[in-house]
């Protein structure tokens, strides 16, 4: 199994073939790096190239596992990406972690709209867990959940970004000779590339490799988030631990048999200790999002992350929490040769944030 690179060359050669329109989107994912580029043409968009990257190997640990790279051997990961995958385009979009960032949906006693740029502020150092002159801040006004407006309160979507990590990610892509246009929290790059209808209420499970979040999105919007120190990696070392076996060959078994392995019962059940965790938090945040009158209820469940790709994942989530589910298919919302349907069919989970990052820094151009 090649877990080194997923690749593709270009799809497209010809005139633009520089980059010059184009843009790329990345993913700094804790165990691997993933890049888009797109591509605009009037109103079409295209997939130019895409590249995923291990980062175990630069960290002298397995496959599937969290990382935590200095910004050098992060940006010769990038440079290495950026030259396997052929890309192009200089004009980057970048995700932050949702670990490096911190959201919330707060209330606010605001009767004036005008009152708010100078009350969030003040308000913000009450809720972002660190001094706030470490963050960068961003925020704007939600709908209620159940989209009835209470009077004199304004419901805002904070999001504060750690300054250190900003600067790291912005060192890094500088750093492999490309423009860092922006910066996002991953979770906006989710919805955008993953919410296929949008008046339709979903939550969102990425199961990264160290942690799986949980994003509840309504008529576009996240109306609740959530995560979880637990990921494909725990599902791994369980695997290790309780079959004696090595993490490599453990991470190699998870991908390969997953929860199908019906003459093992131990497989599933070491696999079980991460998803009994993940599963019983899903169910808490299904429950008490659904608590409040006039909410409209989640309808599906949609499978984002590389730890969603799990052999089996959907009958169990299927029958741990009866809604529908749907794997994230990120690529629809861009154009590609019909031959490679089955592969981003396949891959698509894995690319949601950086497709996300990349749509809008196609529409930031
Ligand atoms: N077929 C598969 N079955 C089960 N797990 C898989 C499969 N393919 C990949 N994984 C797991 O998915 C995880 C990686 O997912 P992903 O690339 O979304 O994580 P990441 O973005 O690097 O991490 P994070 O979001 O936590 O920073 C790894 O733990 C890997 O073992
Ligand atoms: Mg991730």
């Amino acid at each position: 199994m090649d877990l080194m690179f997923k690749k593709i060359g270009k799809l497209f050669a010809g005139a633009s073939s520089t980059g010059g329109s184009d843009v790329i989107g990345i993913d700094f994912g804790s165990s691997s790096i993933k890049v888009v580029q797109l591509r605009q043409e009037g109103e079409s968009i295209s997939l130019v190239t895409y590249g995923e990257l291990q980062l175990g190997p630069y960290a002298d640990t397995v496959v599937g596992s969290a990382t935590s790279l200095d910004p050098s051997r992060l940006i010769e990961a990038l440079l290495d990406i950026v030259r396997e995958a052929s890309v192009t385009s200089t004009y980057a979009g970048v995700a932050i972690p949702y670990a490096s960032s911190f959201v919330a949906i707060i209330t606010l006693a605001a009767q004036d709209p005008a009152q708010l740029p100078s009350m969030v502020p003040i308000e913000a150092r009450k809720y972002v867990p660190v001094p706030i002159n470490q963050v960068t801040l961003d925020w704007f006004p939600v709908p209620e959940k159940n989209g009835i407006a209470a009077p004199g309160k304004t419901r805002i979507l904070l999001a504060a970004i750690h300054n250190e990590a900003l600067s790291k990610y912005r060192a890094v892509v500088q750093g492999a000779q490309l423009k860092s246009a922006f910066n996002e929290i991953e979770i906006f790059s989710t919805i955008r590339s993953s919410v296929q209808n949008v008046h339709e209420t979903v939550l969102i499970l990425d199961i990264g490799a160290a942690t799986t979040k949980l994003y509840i999105v309504s008529e576009g919007m996240v109306q609740g988030m959530h995560s979880i120190n637990v990921g494909g990696q725990d599902m791994t070392s369980s695997l290790s631990k309780s079959l004696e076996i090595s993490k490599d060959d453990a991470e190699e078994m998870k991908r390969q048999v997953g929860l199908t392995a019906k003459d093992n019962p131990r497989i599933e059940r070491a696999l079980s200790f991460a998803l009994e965790r993940i599963f019983s938090d899903i169910r808490k945040m299904l429950m008490s999002y659904e608590l409040d009158k006039g909410v409209p209820p989640v309808s599906s469940v949609v499978f984002a992350g590389g730890g969603s790709a799990l052999k089996g994942l959907e009958d169990y989530a299927l029958s741990a929490l009866g809604r529908r589910i749907v794997r994230a298919d990120p690529f629809s919302k861009v154009g590609y040769p019909a031959f490679l349907k089955t592969t981003l069919d396949d891959i698509g989970p894995s690319f949601s944030v950086a497709v996300g990052v990349a749509l809008r820094a196609l529409s930031e151009k």
